[in-house]
């Protein structure tokens, strides 16, 4: 049947056409890359064998009523899932039921990683707010009136409501950068003076964590468009990073070159490698670093008052810029996070 075929043709998903004797009657292309066979002339429970689908089509045949299925499809790798809508067509020539598939994958991965999200910006804030309330039914209660305690008491609650502050501050970061991911920046940066003011701020750091902190600049630096303070941002969880998960004694070296091609954004690039002489990160933690509050160790990451966004932000930020963060690292030896940033 020439007409169904065009309509076929003419959605947007795949769609298989079956006769009222559940014989197919026609497919089109994405159907036929779901399943090979979809257009075939023969029984439809013979050609998808998810035994939901028959049933489904059935249902629309004796009822008449729109129906629903799920369809799972398994790519290599990807497991598909397809929400299957089955509604009867019948006039003129056309007698039989339209099979729709509406991949709905990323929306169920959506809707996974946003229940993700609220689950752990939760459990992040209650903590220091459990610790919080905690303190002030000790300072109402036992506390009263013991000074020494109540000063101990306040400046824990100072710090549990600072790491509150911060986790939001990181936050509010985090939906910025990504409501601006598509725009471009367009203003000029000088990364080598950058660099050398983030540098300067995180001494203390260093200074208290007993490392040292160094930055081996080029001859010439290239300015290149940026947005400075997010550059600023980016440069600073590095570094602070590096001194704090190197641990005492870590020696952190900022180094800058430009190489002509990037293996992966294959352009000119420039690179700014933050090295550490710290413990190293197991290859098996690598690719999950830029996770929204993915840490190697919740607990020590915590303590020093990290909320998990670091790298996350990181890498929005040089999403936009069409730039890369690569991580290398050996265990025992140190890590490697370098800002791959285009240089045209
Ligand atoms: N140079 C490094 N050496 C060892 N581990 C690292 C290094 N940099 C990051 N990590 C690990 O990656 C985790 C994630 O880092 P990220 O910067 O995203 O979060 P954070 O530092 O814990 O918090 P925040 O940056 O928001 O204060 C850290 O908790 C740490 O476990
Ligand atoms: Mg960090």
């Amino acid at each position: 049947m020439k007409s169904v075929q065009s309509f076929l043709d003419a959605i947007p998903m795949p769609a298989v056409f079956v006769g009222p004797q559940m014989r197919i009657v026609g497919a089109n292309d994405r159907a036929r890359v779901l399943n090979a066979n979809a257009g075939d002339p023969r029984p439809f429970v013979l050609v998808f064998r998810q035994p939901s689908l028959g049933t489904s089509l059935e249902a629309c045949f004796s009822t008449g009523a729109p129906q629903k299925a799920i369809y799972h499809h398994t790519d290599g790798p990807h497991e598909i899932r397809y929400e299957v809508t089955l509604r009867r067509v019948q006039g003129g020539e056309i007698d039989g039921c339209l099979l729709c598939f509406n991949d709905t994958t990323h929306l169920k991965q959506a809707d996974q990683m946003r229940r993700d999200f609220v689950a752990n910006v939760s459990h992040e804030l209650r903590t220091p707010l459990t610790a919080i309330l905690g303190f002030i039914e000790t300072l109402q209660g036992p506390a009263r009136g013991d000074i020494k305690a109540q000063d101990r008491f306040l400046s824990t609650m100072a710090a549990e409501a600072g790491r509150m502050n911060r986790l939001v501050g990181d936050l509010l970061s985090l939906s910025r950068v990504e409501e601006e991911a598509r725009v471009r920046p367009t203003t000029i940066v000088d990364l080598d003076q950058l660099i050398r003011s983030v540098v300067r701020n995180l001494e203390p750091v260093a200074e208290e964590v007993g490392g040292s902190l160094f930055f081996d600049a080029p001859i010439t630096p290239p300015k290149l468009p940026g947005d400075s303070d997010q550059l600023l941002q980016v440069f600073t969880n590095l570094i602070e990073n590096a001194l704090k998960y190197g641990g005492e004694g870590t020696e952190v070296t900022i180094r800058m070159s430009t190489s002509p091609r990037d293996h992966v954004l294959r352009v000119p690039v420039l690179r700014i490698r933050v090295e550490d002489t710290g413990p190293g990160i197991a290859a098996s933690h690598i690719p999950r670093l830029t996770e929204r509050f993915y840490r190697i160790d919740s607990h020590r990451s915590r303590a020093m008052g990290g909320t998990g966004l670091g790298l996350a932000i990181v890498k929005h930020i040089l999403n936009r810029h069409r730039g890369r963060l690569s991580v290398e690292s050996t265990v025992g030896e140190g890590s490697v996070f370098t800002v791959i940033l285009p240089l045209e």
